[in-house]
């Protein structure tokens, strides 16, 4: 498995898995856990979750679907902003860790900006590294400015920025994505196959067509092309996740890339940050 390392020197796999609406229907649940465990055994071992899932629900799946594998995991999760204030950080913490049936998180993310001072949460979540509840900590959802801000409120050690990233949301390509390497911060890069619902592309058909796979993959395997990006699709059904694994191998040419560019052109000024 290909890694991306992360400002602390720690190497994770560059493809992961999301968990975002699993856990919600009671009919999917063995099949959804078969498919996490079956990435895991192909090497996508960083699994990304949130307490705002299925209201914990897909917390408590991950952690069965962890049984007996948790060691060979580089766990996520991430905790809401009204969670991110002092005294709550602590407490969202510990529930997540309690339904996720483990002693620490490899990395704990704020979902998304909200009102407690960046400040508060920073020392909130340098605590639960000293306590050793989480390994590492980061954002989610974290525009160009609020980088900077971050860096400015003491938040250097930010382990990521989990963003909406995929071939129809290229805005992050024009000012966050050269920040976050100035800073030697890989971007985890969120829906990346558009939520399984990719506009019809001439380029992405073509280039899938030569390569003998499909235009998720190939649009996979576009997001992957950055060695600072980590992806993490979410596939409930095993054969999914096997073609997911075998985006990570597709090669993209020039050709290739031009081609996608004129399906979806890069950025020539500032966007906001889009986020689902
Ligand atoms: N930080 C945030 O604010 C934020 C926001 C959104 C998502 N996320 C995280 O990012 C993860 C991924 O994003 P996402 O779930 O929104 O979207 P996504 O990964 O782009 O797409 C998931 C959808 O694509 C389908 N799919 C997966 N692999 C496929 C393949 N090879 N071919 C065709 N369809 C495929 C899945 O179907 P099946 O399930 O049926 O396999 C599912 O319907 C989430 O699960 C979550 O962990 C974070």
């Amino acid at each position: 498995m290909r890694t991306v390392t992360l400002p602390d020197h720690t190497e994770v796999s560059a493809l992961g898995q999301g968990t975002w609406r699993m856990g919600e229907d009671g009919r999917r649940r063995e099949q959804e856990i078969a498919a996490l465990r079956s990435g895991i055994d192909l090497g996508m071992t960083l699994i990304d979750t949130a307490e705002m899932y299925g209201d914990g629900a897909t917390e408590t799946l991950v952690g069965e679907a962890l049984t007996g594998v948790r060691d060979q995991v580089f766990l996520i999760s991430k905790v809401y902003p009204q969670h991110a204030g002092k005294g709550r950080l602590e407490w969202a913490c510990e529930a997540s860790l309690n339904r996720l049936k483990t002693d620490r998180l490899d990395l704990y993310l704020l979902h998304w900006r909200g009102s407690v001072p960046l400040a508060e949460t920073i020392e909130g979540m340098d605590a639960l590294v000293r306590a050793g509840k989480i390994r590492r900590w980061g954002v989610s959802n974290f525009d160009h400015e609020d980088m900077e801000e971050l860096f400015r409120a003491g938040g250097e050690v930010c382990a990521t920025n989990q963003i909406l990233y995929n071939v129809t949301e290229r805005g992050p390509e024009f000012d966050l994505l050269p920040l976050l390497a100035r800073h030697h911060m890989p971007v985890m890069a969120y829906s990346p196959i558009g939520q399984g619902a990719l506009p019809a592309s001439p380029a992405l058909s073509a280039v899938a067509s030569r390569l003998n796979a499909t235009p998720f993959q190939v649009a996979l395997a576009w997001v992957l092309r950055d060695p600072r990006v980590i992806a993490i699709p979410k596939a409930g059904a095993a054969a999914h996740v096997v073609d997911n694994r075998r985006a990570l191998d597709l090669v993209l040419t020039a050709e290739d890339l031009a081609a996608i560019d004129a399906d979806f052109p890069a950025p020539t000024r500032k966007t906001h940050l889009a986020m689902l």
